[in-house]
């Protein structure tokens, strides 16, 4: 099951602070895969009365505050950002209407973090909103598999990947799902915030046999190399069946008997060996021995083993 409300609770929160104070508005948390390049959107307000010339705005890394020198990943003013920015930081929204819609490309792990927007009206009129993005660069798709997988009922696994580069769309296929049914693609859904993932589904009904089985998910970006798997164990619950036992058995007198009782089940199963309804012995696990020494027709009789 997948929760992914259709209201976009982002774009009423914006609607409803027309008129001005100082605010911005971007998701609290963005991902993205690397190599590939993300879109955070956003926006912000100032107060009417301030009617600014020209609106700048500034993009920080990691701290909000401008005397704690953080790295510069957009600059209006200056175009002059840190080093490890260079080439990768674009603004695609427009200041003028508030949009502080930002572009990085080219995305290796040290990207990961916070990001701080400041808007700059000149003067003392510049201010950092505490609302910030928090990047996290992935390189493995998310599988999600239910908490309970019982064998003989229809489970959904889905496979989700971030989708908020505009310039690359991840493809989505499922690996070592053979027998298993046909993947059925979602597409791009809007979560809460204004971000964007890509799903695929995959309903099927496991069979004991699927327990234990590797279920792959890739995300491929066309025309690129970048390519990115995610893989999730199986753990189908089945309920247990005896899988070996002796049936009948002669003992000559004085010996020493052993009878053996096997059981498949996942969990294991508790086995009991019982006699006329009295408990012999009983453990959780896969095969119980019953040891009898010396044997004497007063031994002679059922011996049951029994299941939960
Ligand atoms: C902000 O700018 C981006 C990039 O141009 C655009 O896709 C987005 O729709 C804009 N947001 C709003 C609320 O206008
Ligand atoms: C991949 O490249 C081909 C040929 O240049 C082009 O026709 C196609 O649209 C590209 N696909 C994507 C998803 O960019
Ligand atoms: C019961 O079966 C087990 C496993 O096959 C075997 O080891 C054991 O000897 C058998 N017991 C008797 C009394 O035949």
């Amino acid at each position: 099951m997948i929760f992914l409300t259709a209201l976009p609770l982002f774009w009423i929160m914006i609607a409803a602070s027309r008129g001005g104070h100082w605010g911005a508005w971007m998701p609290s948390s963005i991902s993205a895969f690397e190599g590939t390049c993300v879109s955070i959107p956003c926006r912000f307000d100032f107060p009417d009365e301030l009617r600014p010339a020209v609106v700048h705005g500034v993009w920080y890394f990691n701290s909000p505050y401008p005397k704690n020198y953080p790295p510069v990943v957009f600059k209006s003013r200056t175009q002059v950002v840190h080093e490890s920015f260079q080439g990768r930081s674009r603004l695609l929204g427009d200041l003028g209407l508030r949009n502080c819609t930002l572009l990085l490309s080219n995305l290796s792990p040290e990207l990961g973090g916070k990001y701080y927007f400041r808007g700059d009206l000149g003067g003392y009129n510049q201010y950092t909103f505490s609302e910030h993005s928090i990047l996290d660069i992935i390189n493995t798709p998310n599988i999600v598999v239910p908490l309970e997988v019982v064998a003989g009922t229809e489970v959904e696994v889905s496979c989700m990947v971030p989708d908020n580069c505009p310039e690359l769309r991840p493809e989505l296929s499922w690996l070592g799902h053979d027998g298993l049914g046909e993947p059925a693609v979602l597409g791009r859904l809007r979560e809460d915030e204004g971000t964007w993932v890509q799903v695929s589904l995959l309903h099927f009904v496991p069979t004991r046999e699927a327990n234990g089985h590797r279920l792959g998910c890739q995300a491929s970006f066309p025309n690129t190399t970048l390519q990115f798997e995610g893989y999730a164990s199986l753990d189908v619950k089945y309920p247990p069946v005896i899988v070996e036992m002796n049936s009948s058995v002669e003992a000559i007198e004085g010996s020493h008997v052993s009878l053996l009782c096997g059981a498949d089940s996942n969990p294991p199963p508790l086995l009991t060996w019982m006699r006329d309804g009295t408990v012999l012995q009983e453990a959780v696990t896969e095969s119980l021995f019953l040891e009898l020494d010396e044997v004497t027709p007063r031994e002679d009789g059922v011996y049951a083993s029994q299941l939960p």
